[in-house]
């Protein structure tokens, strides 16, 4: 509609100049053929200019004058704007962040506040962990029972996985769980620019890490960091309360099984199917993570180490790891969360499971 305006007006704009050109050329024509013969007289070269002193005088400074002020803008000018340039740039870079973030708190916000729940399941606008009303049927009886579901803690979910695989997540959810897609490409409403924008506002929110190495500006995401000491001996505390009242018979067992934050420290979640909704079958023997028991994981790491550096990095989409693994990007790593010393107990651990 408005282009439609904007179109017929620029029509019309057209035929006045059009006509207004026309009517100028037929009357100069006819003005220039009377006047023939006066050229001599007229011609503004055979006219009598200024004297010398006129054009040496006041006249030629005030040509000079402005000439130098010029000078001075160009001069004081360029580099100004030479030093400014870069800092502005960033700033506009910054201002559109904020902007990209503020859209993406709007989706993440609860039902209420006209967001799309993110905040409801996964522990409010910071992201700590929840949990989420569910309804699970027993795949061999049919019978369907209602659960409550642990919605991971996602303040650290960058410290897990990279960008692609929160993006990977956030398409095509996660299925039988709550976490449904949320992206078009998975059959969720959002599209690219929404889950962008979300990803933006899940930068916001996390925790930034500790011992960043020179040069590694960014704290949130900075590789040689960790997440803070006091976070990191809070898991193990955690796991030896649970070794010292019995629940676990190892330190590598009990983080393992750790349930803090809604299971985001921990194995189990992924490894151990029911753990999430309160009811675990045998430790270890798979869920949405492989079946890590009967050995399994040693024939796939006979070395220990090459396990551990797996846990560290998780696993990268399409690159191989352990003998002949293939990775899909959907184990997290754990390097930049646990300590040495917590992913060495859980893999002499798993390796005994
Ligand atoms: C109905 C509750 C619910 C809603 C709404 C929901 N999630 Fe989830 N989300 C979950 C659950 C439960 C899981 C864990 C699934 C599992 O056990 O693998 C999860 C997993 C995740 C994960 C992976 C975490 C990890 O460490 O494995 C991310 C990231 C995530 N959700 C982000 C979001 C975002 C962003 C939104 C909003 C668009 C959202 N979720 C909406 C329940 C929900
Ligand atoms: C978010 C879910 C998730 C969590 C949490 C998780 N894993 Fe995994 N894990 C997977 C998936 C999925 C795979 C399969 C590899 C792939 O898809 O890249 C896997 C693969 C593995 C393997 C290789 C098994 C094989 O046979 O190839 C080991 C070993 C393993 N995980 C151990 C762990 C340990 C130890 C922890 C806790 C520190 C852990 N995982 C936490 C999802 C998870």
């Amino acid at each position: 509609m408005l282009a439609l305006t904007s179109t017929s007006i620029a029509w019309v704009i057209l035929t006045v100049i059009l006509i207004g050109f026309v009517v100028y050329a037929v009357l100069n024509l006819r003005s220039a053929r009377e006047e023939l013969g006066s050229e001599i007289e007229l011609a503004p070269n055979r006219k009598e200019y200024y004297s010398d002193e006129v054009l040496e005088g006041r006249r030629l400074e005030r040509v000079q004058l402005l000439g130098v002020l010029l000078l001075v803008v160009v001069v004081i000018g360029l580099p100004v704007y030479w030093i400014f340039e870069p800092s502005r740039q960033a700033g506009a870079v910054d201002a559109q962040e904020e902007i990209f973030v503020e859209w993406g708190r709007r989706l993440f916000a609860p039902t209420a506040e006209g967001g799309f729940n993110c905040a409801g399941c996964h522990g409010g606008y910071a992201g700590g962990g929840g949990e989420a009303a569910w309804n699970v049927t027993d795949p061999a009886t049919g019978e369907v029972t209602a659960v409550n579901w642990k919605a991971p803690a996602v303040d650290t979910i960058f410290s897990r996985f990279d960008e692609d695989e929160v993006r990977f997540i956030l398409v095509y959810g996660r299925p039988f769980s709550p976490m449904s897609p949320w992206g078009v490409e998975g059959g969720g409403p959002m599209n690219s620019q929404q889950i962008d924008t979300l990803i933006s506002y899940l930068w916001s929110i996390q925790i930034p890490r500790e011992n960043c190495g020179v040069g590694e500006d960014d704290p949130r995401s900075c590789p040689s960091g960790n997440l803070p000491a006091d976070i990191q001996s809070d898991i193990d505390t955690r796991a030896w309360q649970l070794v010292d009242d019995g629940t676990y018979e190892s330190y590598g067992e009990a983080l393992f099984n750790l349930d803090l934050n809604s299971g985001a420290y921990s194995c189990a979640r992924c490894h151990t199917p029911g753990w999430s909704w309160g009811e675990p079958g045998v430790t270890g023997q798979g869920g949405f993570g492989w079946n890590l028991t009967g050995g399994k994981a040693n024939t796939v790491f006979p070395n220990e180490d090459e396990m551990i550096s797996f846990i560290k990095n998780g696993s990268q989409y399409g690159k191989k790891y352990g003998i002949q693994g293939q990775g899909s990007g959907r184990m997290p790593g754990f390097g930049t969360m646990l300590t040495d010393e917590q992913i060495t107990a859980i893999v002499e651990y798993v390796r005994g499971l």
